[in-house]
């Protein structure tokens, strides 16, 4: 049975509306077992108040929390082109897995909000990606077995590199039913890549 963690960072709810989504996407595959954990806030109160954040009773995970599950699925709004601090100092903690191999061979996949279409969705995506490669762990996108990649109706997120929505320049957007389709989608394509590698020998020879 595959465990599966969602893992987000959100100032405002869109990250964590999709990350609704991909976890009920994984949970759609018999026998995932799916966690739903945020990355600790790192901006000071009188910050967040200001900036109008909202609050997120979602339970926190801590770094080595990484090691027990066989994929995770990393959630992010974009930030100057590339992820929330909050998310790369939560990876910035995980050396110690690292040094351990310990997330070896396990499937990523990452997701993300932006505020506008050409404000860095792609490149969050992307860039995101590059330290879990350092992990060495397997990136898994969004197909474009998910119809909704090439849809031409409207303002939508994501691409081939993972689900994601367009939250507006002001965030007065919403995920769309195609954006959280997506989400539903790559949860559901980790969740049954991660049984398939749950099955097999672990990839962490080490030469
Ligand atoms: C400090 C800061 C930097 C941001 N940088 C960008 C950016 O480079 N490009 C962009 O399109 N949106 C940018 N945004 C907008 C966020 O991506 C948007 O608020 C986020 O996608 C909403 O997701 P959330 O509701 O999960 O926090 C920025 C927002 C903040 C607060």
């Amino acid at each position: 049975m595959p465990r599966i963690l969602v893992l987000y960072y959100s100032s405002y709810g869109h990250v964590r509306a999709l990350a609704h989504a991909e976890a009920e996407g994984a949970r759609s595959v018999p026998g995932a077992i799916v966690d739903l954990r945020r990355v600790p806030e790192t901006v000071p109160e009188p910050v967040r108040q200001n900036a109008g954040y909202v609050a997120d009773d979602t339970p926190e995970a801590a770094p080595a929390d990484l090691a027990a599950y066989d994929a995770i699925i990393f959630g992010t709004p974009t930030r100057f082109g590339m992820m929330a601090g909050q998310m790369k100092q939560f990876l910035d903690q995980a050396g110690g897995l690292w040094a351990k191999n310990a997330l070896v061979g396990k499937v990523a996949a990452v997701f993300a909000s932006t505020g506008s279409q050409h404000g860095g969705h792609e490149a969050t995506l992307l860039s995101t990606q590059i330290p879990l490669q350092h992990f060495g762990m397997l990136i898994a996108g969004l197909p474009y077995t998910f119809g909704g990649q090439t849809t031409r109706d409207g303002i939508v997120g994501g691409a081939p590199y993972g689900a994601g929505t367009i939250a507006g320049a002001d965030g007065a957007l919403q995920p769309t039913e195609t954006d959280l389709a997506g989400a539903r989608f790559q949860g559901a394509h980790v969740a049954r890549l991660a049984a398939r590698l749950a099955a097999a020998e672990p990839a962490r020879e080490v030469a």
